[in-house]
């Protein structure tokens, strides 16, 4: 016990403590950034943003003369400063050598300590954090397209800032594009550009990798008070009806968490090569179209990005160590959200996946990656992503759930939102928040031997509950009879399943299927016509593994037109496992690869190789 609790210390010390973040190169213990001004122009001909950024400083430290911001590729042409009496000054300012995971620092030096600060750069073609995307590869053919991804440390391959969500700030823009294209921001957005350009403001304080931009051929339809849908005009219908829910959410949302405090809740729908499900940027999430099935069944993926706006926008992970703060939190309210809309049974079928998926994931992981606090510092977030913070983050939520009753439960959650809004935060202010407020009276809800468990130990503790849907045990007896032969596949359920259901039952399907019992399966529900991308992605897996022949020209199709990491990383792991496959994986990256965002390049290339492209 008392070994324990020393683990648990120490585990989070390192980070509470620490005024400086791994992942950045800031001085954030001498001066802090407070706001933003970017005023950028768009050249889809040079694939640049250029112009420069204002940085409002907080000076902590009187002794210090240097600002270091972050930047990753971009070429600075000049940094002036603006003292108290108003007047701008050239400053002395260089590029440190560049780390490939952190990329180059900017030092800035100055002879006292200026109140703003104004970068001229522009980005690279290359940024990490951009995607630049040719008319050929957006549903009209018409216009190119361009979005941002900033997180986790790709905010400043676009901007030069103190990338650390440590650090908050309220930010503007002024940006100019071409004529025919719409411009918008995670910001308020404005209907259109005035005397040519494109003003944004953002005013609640927010961390830099919440910055976000898209540009391209959209349309916007209203589908509730405060929710309009941006898409390609060619999408919007589909789009507008599949998030028809999403009002009813926000709604549901804040009577167990509280007021949205961000106005309104746009959806933008990117291009398929866009590398996540979804990405929560304030009053705009970025959200793949690949989550339109046509039935609602994937849109959980909206409620996520919603719940964000209460852990992770409102309450954020201080550094990425403290990742799970943002997701597991997430992704519990997620499913208390998928829950009121769309039933119990609903939330526990979409429980189980989970669990099940964590369970499969983390045989293959490093122990020190399966504790909620990764057990090593300064890992590369996009090397490092799992579904560990996630899901069992949600699983220890969950637990503490049970453990107490929501009675109890949900005010306290509520509490940890509304007593650390617009703050961040890392696991040793939760733990303490946790002694501080739900142990006093409810030391029932979690040991401290369990929580240390929990947060620093591989694996799921052994009193963690699994979820368990009936319909789901139905599956699995379906599965087992049809893999046994004893049935046929057509006779092997009377009621049709949903998409949850046929999740569960092609994740069971053994390593080794055979081929003749896909073909089966396939004749009686045409799997490989599949539309619906989660379903399709677990049966091509299936079909790789198998050598199954009719998977491969839709599953090619697939891959050169979806770059969702989540999809794309483990088709193409699939793929090389299989030395007769080898060869069609590489002549499919070769057409896929310009085409993926740098995030799924790098994660291709780790497989692959680069030289396919
Ligand atoms: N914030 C994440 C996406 C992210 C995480 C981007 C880390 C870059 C680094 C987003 O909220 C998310 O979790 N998206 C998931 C969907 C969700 C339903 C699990 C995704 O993209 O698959
Ligand atoms: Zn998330």
């Amino acid at each position: 016990m008392i070994r324990l609790l020393a683990t648990l210390a120490l585990a989070m010390t390192t980070f509470a403590t620490a005024a400086r973040d791994p992942h950045s190169h800031a001085n954030l213990d001498q001066v802090r950034m407070t706001a933003l001004h970017l005023d950028l122009a768009v050249d889809f001909e040079a694939k640049r943003l250029a112009g420069f950024a204002d940085l409002d400083l907080e000076w902590l430290d009187p002794d210090a003369r240097e600002l270091v911001l972050d930047t990753r590729d971009l070429d600075v042409t000049r940094v002036e400063g603006r003292g108290d009496d108003g007047a701008w000054q050239a400053l002395r300012f260089a590029l440190g050598a560049r780390d490939p995971m952190l990329g180059q620092p900017l030092r800035i030096r100055a002879s006292g300590q200026p109140a703003r600060v104004r970068v001229h750069y522009a980005t690279d073609p290359t940024a990490s954090g951009l995607q630049w995307l040719g008319p050929r590869q957006t549903m009209s053919g018409r216009h190119p397209f361009l979005f941002s991804q900033s997180q986790a440390i790709h905010a400043r391959s676009w901007v030069p800032l103190q990338d650390s969500p440590a650090v908050r700030f309220p930010y503007r823009a002024r940006i100019t594009a071409p004529e025919a294209l719409r411009v918008l921001m995670s910001a308020e957005n404005p209907d259109g550009p005035v005397a040519g350009a494109w003003h944004f403001r953002m005013p609640q304080p927010i961390p830099s990798y919440l910055l976000a931009i898209a540009v391209g051929e959209l349309d916007a339809r209203e589908i509730g008070p405060r929710v309009t849908v941006y898409a390609e005009p060619q999408r919007l219908d589909a789009a507008a009806a599949e998030f028809a829910d999403t009002e009813r959410m926000i709604e549901v949302a804040e009577s167990l968490y509280g007021p949205y405090r961000w106005g309104r809740y746009d959806l933008l729908v990117l291009p398929p090569s866009f590398p996540y499900g979804g990405m929560e940027n304030p009053r705009l999430s970025f959200i793949t179209p690949t989550v339109i099935a046509g039935d609602r069944s994937l849109v959980s993926l909206i409620a996520h990005e919603l719940a964000h706006s209460w852990s992770g926008n409102l309450v954020t992970n201080a550094s990425w160590a403290d990742f799970w703060l943002n997701e597991g939190f997430t992704t519990y309210v997620e499913n208390r959200i998928v829950e009121a809309v769309y039933g119990t049974d609903a939330a526990i079928m979409q429980q189980q996946v989970g669990q099940a998926e964590l369970l499969d994931e983390m045989r293959n992981l490093a122990p020190y990656l399966q504790s909620l606090v990764p057990q090593k510092q300064g890992l590369d977030p996009d090397a490092t992503f799992s579904s560990v913070p996630y899901d069992k983050g949600a699983w220890l939520l969950r637990t503490l759930e049970q453990r107490v009753g929501r009675e109890v439960f949900d005010p306290f959650l509520r509490g940890w939102f509304d007593g650390h809004a617009f703050e961040s935060v890392d696991t040793a202010t939760f733990v303490n928040h946790l002694r501080g407020h739900l142990l006093v009276e409810h030391p029932e809800a979690i040991t401290e031997a369990e929580l240390a468990e929990w947060l620093t130990k591989p694996g799921i503790p052994a009193i963690a509950v699994a979820a368990r849907s009936e319909r789901l045990a139905a599956v699995d007896e379906a599965r087992r009879r049809f893999l046994a032969g004893e049935v046929e596949a057509g006779a092997m359920k009377d009621e049709p399943w949903n998409t949850q259901e046929w999740l569960h039952f092609l994740n069971g399907l053994p390593e080794d299927v055979r081929r003749e019992r896909l073909a089966a399966l396939d004749a009686a529900y045409r799997l490989t016509d599949a539309t619906n991308s989660e379903i399709a992605f677990r049966w091509y897996m299936a079909g790789i593994r198998a050598g199954y022949e009719p998977v491969f020209a839709p599953l090619e199709r697939f891959l050169v037109t979806v770059g969702r990491r989540k999809f794309v990383k483990p088709l193409f792991e699939a793929l090389w496992a299989v030395p007769e496959r080898r060869e069609f994986a590489t002549r499919v990256y070769a057409e896929a690869r310009p085409r993926y965002h740098p995030v799924t390049q790098a994660a291709v290339d780790a497989i692959v190789g680069r030289d396919a492209g």
